[in-house]
């Protein structure tokens, strides 16, 4: 997904941009580039590849100006190279995007024909271009947006200067998120509040249709007819530094540290151990959603995980039938819902367009809508009845792990709340689950001192060619998790199945080459499980076990095992995913691979 950031007043604007965009790296990129007013003219510096080249070309050839734009891209319509990378510049403006023009083919040839040349394959480009068309100094910058976006058919943000308007940028939002920051005598736009925190807490979140003017000291937001629209300021009270390394390598070591205290923030407030009851907000109880027919879960790669997990602990505590797709699939099903369900979208971004888009097929048919989802105030909550967040802060690793662990918490609390408003479980059983979930932050401590045993072993698997993952009940979705987070930061073939389909063709793959995990503790499933060790063992495969503290009997048979603490089978989870984070991250971190920004991958996916 692309980063967005303008600025207009009275600072220097280009090392707040550069400033900015850094904050934007997260969300994967692949080019970059910053656009000033100045001197009457534009100034514009693009490069391929990673901020620092942006950097170096600004570091040669120095710009200055008080209003600009700033964009980090992630490649969907033309190769990432120098020329494709934003803003696109051309006659009296320069034009930043994120989305997709999906009548930009149609256009481009009108405007060919109409004698325009471009310099770039991408949809963006065409935008500028109409502008063009549509300006004249008489009717002025704003008006010329409008009547070029009456043209455009799909999803964008859109942040653009104007030679003529030296002090103003136009803002204008259709599907892809897009903010503005208020400032003393200057104001921003940005795609995430990261971009800007350290500038701003005060924030308008535009909606889909809306196209602002910015200046230095007003902010004036119409529709795409013109009529004026209200926007009021929301504050955030992020802490950047949540946002920074804080003396870790990578952002994903600190996440998967930061998880304890994450996941303690998930409960604060909304936990009442004597009563045995969970204290939502006032919105999500009054959707009861205990009270629905059915729950239908749609997310994506991790959050689809925890949608899983979602599914046997609410079921196995509240007895909801509960149903989990991938967004992808479930948009395209024609799928069957209605009234009497419940939609739970799982987000961590709460961007992503196909969960996005598989939440207004169900509000069209008339389900009720929550969203669990990470960033406040993104599309999806926006877009929901209400919103369980998982203050979970900004994840940067593009891995996801704390987010996933938040989103764990907040689907037991959400099970525990409905299966005691529907009386499915006794007001003891509730205190001891809930007192349990109290133990998880410290059961993490003691586990994540574990970490360079950890990284012993993944010294020691590194180089197998693929892996196999294995878990049953609850434990089957952690098994997809960790194969994912392998795959995703090590680029390292990994599948999971449920264990006791070994049997039915993956038992073929065993054999001395092929690292095995299986996710083994003292639970209810536990006597299968150690059946298919003993498939693994008896044909030579590498097994490495997550085991209950003080099983000496599978630790001695396994040529790795880390110990989980003896505890709730419902959150065994937590500790078992977190050493599958840990091996992931050790294994690509010793590989030397880009474990924050790995190949290919973006952190927030807005397109299908
Ligand atoms: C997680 O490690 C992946 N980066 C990816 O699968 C991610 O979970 C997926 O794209 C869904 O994102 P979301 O939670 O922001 O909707």
């Amino acid at each position: 997904m692309c980063g967005i950031i303008g600025y207009v007043g009275s600072r220097d604007c280009v090392q707040i941009i550069q400033s900015g965009l850094s904050k934007l790296a997260y969300r994967g990129y692949d080019s970059a580039g910053i656009a000033v007013c100045h001197e009457g003219d534009i100034d514009l510096r693009r490069a391929h590849g990673k901020l620092e080249n942006l950097v170096a070309r600004l570091a040669l050839e120095p710009m200055r100006g008080h209003t600009g734009i700033g964009h980090t891209r992630w490649a969907t319509h033309g190769r990432p190279s120098e020329s494709n990378a934003h803003p696109h510049r051309y006659g009296r403006f320069a034009i930043v995007h994120n989305g997709i023009i999906e009548n930009f083919l149609e256009l481009r040839q009108e405007l060919i024909d109409r004698g325009h040349t471009f310099a770039s394959e991408t949809d963006t480009e065409i935008v500028v271009h109409l502008l063009a068309e549509y300006y004249s100094p008489e009717r002025g910058f704003a008006a010329a947006m409008h009547d070029a976006l009456r043209r455009v058919r799909g999803s964008y943000a859109i942040v653009a200067i104007c030679a003529d308007f030296p002090d103003e940028i136009i803002a204008a939002r259709q599907q892809s998120p897009l903010l503005l920051a208020l400032g003393e005598g200057e104001n921003f736009a940005a795609s995430d509040i990261a971009a800007v925190l350290a500038h701003s807490r005060q924030f308008i979140f535009l909606e889909d249709g809306d196209i602002a003017r910015i200046t230095p000291s007003s902010i004036e937001i119409t529709d795409i007819s013109g009529k004026p629209v209200t926007r009021a300021p929301k504050s955030i009270e992020w802490d950047i530094s949540a946002a920074e390394k804080q003396g870790y390598p990578h952002y994903m070591l600190k996440e998967i540290f930061e998880q304890p205290q994450k996941i303690t923030d998930t409960f604060r407030g909304r936990i009442l151990e004597e009563e045995g009851l969970v204290n939502l907000d006032e919105q999500i109880a009054a959707m009861h959603i205990e009270q629905s027919k059915r729950l239908q879960i749609v997310a994506c790669g991790t959050s689809y995980h925890a949608g899983l997990l979602g599914k046997y602990v609410i079921e196995s505590l509240a007895r909801i039938p509960v149903d989990v797709d991938v967004a992808s699939e479930f948009r395209y099903r024609n799928p069957i819902i209605g009234p009497d369900d419940c939609f739970i979208a799982i987000s961590q971004s709460g961007e992503t367009a196909d969960t996005y888009a598989c939440l207004k097929i169900a509000r069209e048919r008339g389900a009720k809508i929550l969203s669990i989802c990470n960033v406040m105030d993104s599309t999806i909550p926006r877009a929901s009845d209400a919103t369980f967040y998982t203050r979970a802060d900004p994840e940067i690793g593009v891995a996801s792990t704390k987010a996933f662990t938040t989103q764990l918490a907040s689907l037991l609390l959400l099970a525990i709340h409905c299966a005691r408003a529907k009386n499915t479980i006794t007001k003891d059983r509730a205190k001891s689950l809930l007192a349990s979930l109290r133990s998880v932050p410290t059961h993490m401590e003691s586990i994540l001192a574990h970490s360079d045993q950890v990284r012993a072993a993944a010294q020691k698997l590194l180089r197998a060619n693929s892996f196999l993952y294995l878990g049953r009940n609850i434990h089957y979705p952690i098994a997809l998790e960790g194969a994912l987070k392998l795959k995703e930061i090590s680029y390292i073939h990994a599948e999971a199945y449920p264990s006791g389909e070994m049997k039915h063709g993956p038992i073929a793959l065993i054999d001395d080459r092929l690292p095995v995990i299986v996710i083994a503790p003292k639970n209810s499933t536990y006597e299968k499980t150690l059946s298919n060790l003993q498939e693994v063992k008896a044909r030579g495969g590498r097994l490495i076990s997550i085991v209950t503290e003080g099983d000496d009997m599978l630790t001695r048979v396994s040529e790795y095992a880390f110990a989980i603490p003896d505890c709730d089978e419902l959150i065994q989870p937590f500790f078992s995913v977190l050493y599958l984070q840990l091996l992931a991250y050790h294994i690509a971190d010793l590989l030397g691979n880009d474990v924050d920004q790995p190949r290919n991958l973006a952190k927030s996916v807005t397109v299908e």
